[in-house]
């Protein structure tokens, strides 16, 4: 039957879902797929069930895409989507939350507080030590994102993350290296390290440099990554997840690794983490796409 990809939407990463939908498009079509451009930002989704499509491939990134809003659509209108349900997308879109939901699952997360345009910054600082880091709360793609490192700049980093989210969470730097770990149906792919040339794994880093190293195999013991995999499925688990997503971590000098976020639409660009990993564990990007297409649900 006829598959829509949804991709585009409103959120402050629709350029990056714009070239994910593309690329996801282009695979299904590759594969043999009647496979359809569809932009939300642009249709009602209504149009899927008047048009006869019967599946949904959910390309967009960030709030109207990737948290929730549009998987409850779906569910009302019956049509079968990739990934994550409602609750599970809702929760890792927030980053504050799924924090509060792995440190009572006893899985561990760089110290956070969350910020209001009062928080005693001296204060924060001190609890949290300097570099930190400022971000929106419900946001991705390093969007809003910014490492503090001195006292002077955390009232501004706060106002720039309250520019794209109510929630501002303020989070303690961990600095040994950053990974992630791409999860298919139930298991976790190999893990990629992340080098990115400047300061931390930012936008720029992310889509518009060509100096970010991308280490796969990532460099840890054979048991280092089994855990990193295993933490990875753990994280998914406890919010929710299903289908397919990507947990992102941060490990410290001592090698402890910590639970940073989930995304349960990840980036597909050729940038992208979750078609490298699979590429490492020998699944073309057109295999990728199909096993994600199988899981669809409602
Ligand atoms: N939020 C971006 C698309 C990612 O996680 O890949
Ligand atoms: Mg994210």
């Amino acid at each position: 039957g006829k598959v829509a990809v949804l991709f585009g939407g409103h959120s402050a990463e629709r350029e990056v879902s714009l070239k994910s939908g593309a690329a996801v498009l282009a695979a299904l079509q590759r594969s043999g797929v009647d496979a359809h451009a569809f932009d939300p930002a642009v249709l009602s989704l209504q149009a899927l069930r008047d048009e006869g499509y019967d599946r949904a491939f959910i390309a967009l990134h960030g709030r109207g895409g990737e948290d929730g809003t549009v998987q409850g659509a779906l569910e009302l209108l019956g049509v079968p989507y990739t990934g994550s349900g409602v609750l599970a997308s809702a929760l890792a879109m927030d980053k504050w939350r799924s924090k509060m939901i792995w440190q009572a699952g006893g899985l561990p997360v760089p110290q956070c507080e969350l910020l209001t345009a009062d928080s005693d910054w001296a204060g924060v600082a001190e609890r949290l030590g300097l570099p930190l880091f400022v971000k929106p709360a419900n946001e991705g793609s390093s969007v809003g994102i910014s490492k503090v490192k001195s006292l002077a700049e955390l009232p501004a980093a706060y106002h720039e993350a309250a520019k794209h989210d109510a929630l501002v969470i303020a989070e303690r730097a961990v600095l040994g290296g950053e990974y992630t770990a791409a999860i298919l149906g139930d298991t976790a792919l190999p893990v990629i390290r992340i080098v990115p040339a400047n300061e931390f794994y930012d936008y720029e880093a992310k889509y518009l440099r060509d100096d970010t190293r991308y280490l796969c195999p990532c460099g840890l013991s054979a048991e280092q990554e089994a855990e990193m995999q295993r933490l990875a499925l753990q994280g998914f688990e406890l919010l929710g997840g299903s289908g397919w997503g990507r947990v992102d971590f941060l490990m410290d000098e001592a090698g402890k690794p910590y639970l940073l976020e989930a995304n349960t639409s990840p980036g597909m660009t050729d940038h992208s983490l979750v078609p490298m990993a699979a590429r490492q564990s020998g699944l073309s990007f057109e295999q990728l796409v199909l096993r994600v297409l199988e899981g669809a649900h409602v």
